[in-house]
């Protein structure tokens, strides 16, 4: 298949370039889009076989449900039933932005884009042309742009490595914003619950849903219960490169990791050091890294762990998740 690269202007989205992805999107095919997150891989959420098509670009189990995408808050009236009154403030706050939010979906949403699901989760971002994008196709499923369990792409060079020559279209744009994947939240359950940390941080939804609580497996440790979001059940974000976690008090971290410098040193292994000094920075930049690391074919990435306040949460959660090694000291 002959993929589509269309370099089109956030500030000033082209109108006849939208044109052109949206009538991709309604005769069902593929289109990659910039969100302020990462890209996402996008399908009209209305098209069973378009959704279908998201799962095998990807290799994604399909036990894994979509976001849906929306460009107008009222329309989260069309896709979910039973929405609690305290879904507007979270809306008004935070969107558009970078938080989905998980209630009861309607009948018009299908199987395919829930993966069986009696709920479903929706997010209105704030890109330009994401928003242009979704106003005039409809509605939009949309998983991150990367190859199942590959780090998420947050500049179009990652994406068109995974997908070009696999999808109908890529859309071009500047590097994401954000770097890391929106603040996944469920008010189906009592407390509301954090089901993947993201930008939106505990601290600020805390404001508005002060009962709120984090999902055991959303720290990203090893979890065996039953997950309430199926992507907590997944490898994922991995590079190639085998990442090595140090976690613990500061000063044994740092001690750790200089051990493991000389030790891989000596032992003539490639290595890079995740230094996380700048959380902010850090995550827009960690899935980069991640992926420059395996273009240079590095042995090991070894990463002091950080704290796991505000957007920290959101960084461990990544980082556990893509280890191969966690080291506690
Ligand atoms: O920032 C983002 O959220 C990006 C951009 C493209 O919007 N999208 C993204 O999609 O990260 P994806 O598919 O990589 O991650 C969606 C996450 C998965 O962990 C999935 O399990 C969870 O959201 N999810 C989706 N629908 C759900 C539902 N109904 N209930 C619980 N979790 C759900
Ligand atoms: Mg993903």
């Amino acid at each position: 298949m002959k993929t589509l690269i269309l370099k089109i202007n956030e500030r000033n989205p082209e109108k006849e370039k939208i044109e052109v992805a949206t009538k991709i999107i309604k005769s069902g095919g593929l289109v990659a889009f910039p969100t302020e997150t990462i890209y996402g891989l996008g399908a009209s959420a209305f098209d069973i076989n378009a959704i279908k098509k998201i799962f095998k670009a990807k290799g994604r189990p399909g036990d894994n449900p979509l976001i849906v995408h929306i460009a107008d808050k009222k329309e989260i009236y069309n896709i979910a039933k039973n929405v609690p009154r305290i879904t507007e403030k979270l809306i008004e706050e935070f969107w558009p932005g970078p938080l989905s939010i998980v209630l009861d979906k309607k009948e018009n949403i299908s199987d395919e884009v829930t993966a069986g699901l009696k709920t479903v989760a929706i997010r209105m971002p704030r890109n330009n042309i994401a928003l242009e994008l979704i106003k005039s196709s409809g509605p939009i499923a949309a998983p991150s742009a990367n190859i199942s369990t590959r780090p998420s792409g947050t500049s179009v060079e990652h994406v068109i490595k995974d997908f070009d020559g696999k999808i109908d279209c890529i859309i071009s744009s500047a590097d994401s914003e954000i770097g890391l994947e929106s603040t996944v939240v469920s008010l189906v359950t009592h407390p509301p619950l954090i089901l993947r940390p993201g930008k939106i941080t505990l601290e600020q939804l805390k404001k508005l849903l002060p009962n709120i609580e984090i999902h055991d497996s959303a720290r990203g440790e090893k979890f065996n219960g039953k997950p309430d979001s199926p992507g907590m059940k997944y490898k994922h974000y991995s590079p190639k490169a085998k990442v090595i976690l140090v976690e613990g008090e500061k000063n044994k971290v740092r001690e750790k990791v200089r051990e493991l410098i000389l030790e891989y040193k000596i032992k003539n292994r490639k290595f890079y050091v995740l230094l996380l000094d700048d959380k902010v920075k850090l995550a827009k930049d960690m899935f980069r890294i991640f992926r420059k690391c395996d273009e240079m074919s590095f042995d090991f990435i070894i990463v002091p762990g950080t704290d796991e306040e505000d957007i920290g949460l959101a960084i461990m959660n990544r980082l556990r998740k893509a280890a191969s090694k966690i080291i506690k000291v």
